[in-house]
C-alpha cells in the first residue's frame, strides 16, 4: 500500500498518527503516539522498561499490526517500505544466523535485495563496528577454516559482539529509513564512546544518504548525544510525556561530551525520565 505522492510531503519522513497498540489480553501497551522523523536526523527514544519502545519499532517495521493509526514512511507503508529494501533495523535481539559468519550475517540484506556484495565496503562496516578488534572468530577469507574447525558464529560472539554485527547489518544497505533499539546496550563505555561517535559521523556523512533515524536507548548521554529530537515515553498505557528538540553545534565531536552545557541536557533528560518513572510508582501500604 503507498500514498499518492499529493498526500505526502515532499521530503522523506517517517510519520506516526495516532498510534495504538493492544496486546492479544486486550491491554493497551501504545496510547495515542503522534510524531514525525525527519529524513537527516536522529529521533531517539527513552522510557521506563517495558513501556513500549521495541513494540514501537516493530510496528514501524511492520512485524506488528496496528490497533488503531497510521505509520508511514516516506510515501509507503511499512510492509512495502521492507519489502523494496527501503527499511534497516537491528532489534533488540540480535537475531542473528549463528550457523554463518559475522561477514554473512552483515551482507545478508544485500543478499535477500539480489543487490551486488562488495567485500571491502563490508570489510570497512565491521570494522567501522569495531568488530575486527575484538572478535575471535575468523571473518571473510577464514571462514572456510572456521567451518572445517566447527566454529560457529553463535559459539564465539559475545552479546554485545553481537549487537555489533546486528548494527553494521542494519547499515549495509544504506536505507533510507533506520530503526535502531538499544544498539549499544550491551558494551563497555570506551567502546560504547566509539561506536556513539562513529554512527552520528556516519550518519552525517556524504558517503551515507540522508536517512530517517528512530533509535531507542536507555542512556540520556547517548540519547543527547545522537539525537535531534528525543521523545520522553511513560508507562502503560504508554503515550509521549515529553518532546524535546537537541540542539547541539555540527559536527558533535567526543569535546562535546565534556561540555557544561551537554551535561547539563543530560541531567536535566534524567530528571525528565526519574520523574516519569517515579509517577508511575504503585503507592506502597501502610
Ligand atoms: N511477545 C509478547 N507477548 C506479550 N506481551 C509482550 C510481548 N513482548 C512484549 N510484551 C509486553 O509488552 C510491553 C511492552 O514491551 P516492550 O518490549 O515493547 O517494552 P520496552 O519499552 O522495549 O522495554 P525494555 O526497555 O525493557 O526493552 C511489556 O509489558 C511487555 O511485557
Ligand atoms: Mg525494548
Amino acid at each position: 500500500m503507498s500514498r499518492s505522492a499529493s498526500a505526502s510531503a515532499s521530503v522523506e519522513k517517517i510519520e506516526v498518527k495516532g498510534l495504538c497498540f493492544d496486546n492479544q489480553d486486550g491491554q493497551r501497551i501504545l496510547d495515542n503516539i503522534t510524531f514525525e522523523a525527519r529524513t537527516g536526523s536522529i529521533t531517539v527514544i527513552l522510557g521506563p522498561s517495558g513501556c513500549g519502545k521495541s513494540t514501537l519499532l516493530e510496528l514501524i517495521a511492520g512485524l506488528r499490526k496496528p490497533t488503531a493509526g497510521e505509520i508511514w514512511l516516506g510515501t509507503l507503508s511499512p510492509d512495502a517500505c521492507r519489502k523494496k529494501g527501503l527499511l534497516g533495523v537491528a532489534f533488540q535481539d540480535p537475531a542473528l544466523l549463528p550457523w554463518k559468519t559475522v561477514r554473512e550475517n552483515v551482507e545478508l540484506p544485500l543478499r535477500i535485495l539480489h543487490r551486488p556484495v562488495q567485500d571491502a565496503q563490508i570489510d570497512e562496516l565491521i570494522e567501522k563496528v569495531h568488530i575486527d578488534r575484538f572478535r575471535p572468530c575468523p571473518v571473510g577469507a577464514e571462514t572456510d577454516a572456521a567451518r572445517a574447525a566447527g566454529i560457529a558464529l553463535g559459539d564465539c560472539l559475545s552479546g554485545g559482539e553481537k549487537a555489533r554485527v546486528a548494527l553494521a547489518r542494519a547499515l549495509v544497505n544504506k536505507p533510507r529509513f533506520l530503526l535502531l533499539d538499544e544498539p549499544f546496550g550491551s558494551l563497555d563505555s570506551p567502546t560504547r564512546r566509539i561506536l556513539i561517535l562513529m554512527l552520528r559521523a556516519l550518519l552525517q556523512s556524504k558517503e551515507f544518504p540522508p536517512v530517517a533515524t528512530i533509535m531507542v536507548t536507555h542512556d540520556p548521554q547517548e540519547a543527547t548525544f545522537l539525537a535531534d529530537q528525543i521523545l520522553v515515553l511513560g508507562e502503560k498505557p504508554t503515550s509521549i510525556r515529553k518532546r524535546a528538540p537537541v540542539v547541539f553545534a555540527e559536527p558533535r565531536t567526543e569535546e562535546l561530551f565534556t561540555s557544561g552545557s551537554f551535561l547539563e541536557y543530560c541531567e536535566g533528560l534524567f530528571h525528565t525520565l526519574s520523574a516519569v518513572i517515579e509517577s508511575f510508582k504503585p503507592t506502597p501500604e501502610l
